[in-house]
């Protein structure tokens, strides 16, 4: 069996490949947008070696095909015998690409409603050509909820079209599900809906740093501008990474749709903030000035529209991300943990090894080349040169 993977060089994407490569047999064929095979290797070993070393990721790609594809060209730019290759092997679609540009309508208009469009018609193609597909699951994001406050989210209740959203991102997101629920109508479908996701439960190295760098900077701040009791819902990328994995391949999974997160377990500021006092040398907890929000998140407005600086892309960063922080609004996740049998990792119990490594490595992952493959060894078998 072989699952045609958008987004498998990015972040999450990364989590899903590797968890589908340890733990599932499934050949994959990725769509990456890459001009040659090398490109595509190269961009994929950026992503992958947050997982694993240099030889297992040669080892790995013997279970994987790649296609140059782009979500903003007309057919993914996937035309002609390459297509015909693609809907003829492939049984199932995972959908992970995404913009998770916030600011930009344009990005998300074209990458996610375009995007996933393109997606859904190759999928159509390949129900045509094999006369069914597996399933199509579709990573989404709970930022599909629009505007809530301390509210406890199920997966029914989360869209709701008479809401307003947040940004571009998250309105774009809610038409995706909506166009793939309309759209397949015969396909078994899966919904993935990530909340914030940071870090990894089981070390502190991570590849994407913006929601990291928010946190940081709001942990290093003289004041916090929220409440101490809202809760956050942070989810490790871990096991994210295995339930999109895991849930894909089951032959039935129990629900259509589930939330990955924390859900009432979500840790309370003050909580995340005891921790990180006593586990960071020096530390003095957190003074949270709840009354400081709103004038904070205008002045976070007003930088992120100052002319390119240091000040902009910290009033950007706040600005995409406050909302999602002090909405003291939680996903609930029975679903995901009674299918997987398991929970996520409080953040109270990674965070600190994540703030550490973060600003050690100044929010920067030190990405190394991948090496050249070993050259076959001459043997000496009966003789040298026996294997030459
Ligand atoms: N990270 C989170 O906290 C979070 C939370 C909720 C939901 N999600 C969802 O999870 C998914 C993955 O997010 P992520 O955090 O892994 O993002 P990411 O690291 O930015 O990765 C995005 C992936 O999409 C690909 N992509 C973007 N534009 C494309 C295009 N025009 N054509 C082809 N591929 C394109 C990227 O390819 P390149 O390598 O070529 O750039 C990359 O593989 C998204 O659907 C997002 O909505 C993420």
């Amino acid at each position: 069996m072989t699952i045609f993977v958008t987004g498998g060089t990015g972040y999450l994407g990364s989590y899903v490949v590797t968890r589908l490569l340890e733990q599932h047999d499934d050949r994959l064929l990725l769509m990456v947008r890459g001009k040659s095979r090398d490109e595509s290797v190269a961009k994929l070993w950026n992503g992958l070696q947050l997982h694993m070393d240099a030889a297992s990721f040669r080892a790995a790609l013997e279970r994987i095909d790649f296609v140059s594809g782009d979500l903003t060209m007309p057919g993914l730019g996937i035309t002609g015998d390459e297509r015909r290759r693609v809907t003829q092997s492939v049984d199932s679609v995972l959908h992970i690409a995404a913009s998770l540009n916030r600011k930009s309508e344009k990005a998300c208009l074209n990458s996610n409603l375009r995007g996933t469009l393109n997606v859904i018609q190759l999928a159509r193609d390949v129900a045509s050509a094999r006369g069914g597909l597996r399933r199509f699951s579709h990573v989404s994001t709970v930022a599909v909820c629009g505007h809530r406050d301390r509210e406890d989210v199920t997966e029914d209740a989360s869209i709701d079209w008479n809401r307003s959203d947040y940004d571009p991102y998250g309105r774009t997101k809610k038409f995706c599900e909506h166009m793939v629920r309309e759209l397949l109508p015969d396909v078994p479908k899966t919904f993935f809906r990530p909340s914030i996701v940071m870090g990894d439960s089981r070390h502190p190295r991570t590849t994407q740093f913006d929601m990291v760098r928010a946190t940081c900077l709001l942990i290093d701040a003289p004041f916090v501008p929220m409440r101490a009791d809202a809760r956050v819902d942070i989810v490790n990328a871990d096991y994210v990474g295995r339930a999109i994995a895991d849930i894909h391949v089951k032959e039935s999974p129990r629900y259509d749709c589930y939330h990955l997160s924390s859900g009432r377990a979500s840790k309370r500021a003050a909580e995340i903030d005891a921790v990180l006092t006593e586990k960071i040398a020096g530390r003095r907890p957190a003074r949270f000035a709840p009354r400081l929000e709103k004038p904070f998140a205008s002045l976070m407005n007003g930088m992120a529209g100052l002319p390119r600086s240091q000040a902009s892309l910290v009033g950007s960063l706040f600005k995409v991300f406050m909302p999602y922080i002090t909405f003291d609004t939680v996903f609930v996740n029975d679903r995901v943990c009674e299918e997987l049998g398991e929970t996520p990792v409080p953040f109270t119990e990674y965070c600190a090894g994540l703030y550490r490594w973060a600003k050690e490595h100044d929010y920067t992952f030190p990405y190394v080349a991948l090496p050249a493959a070993p050259s076959v060894e001459h043997g000496t078998k009966n003789g040298a040169g026996a294997w030459a």
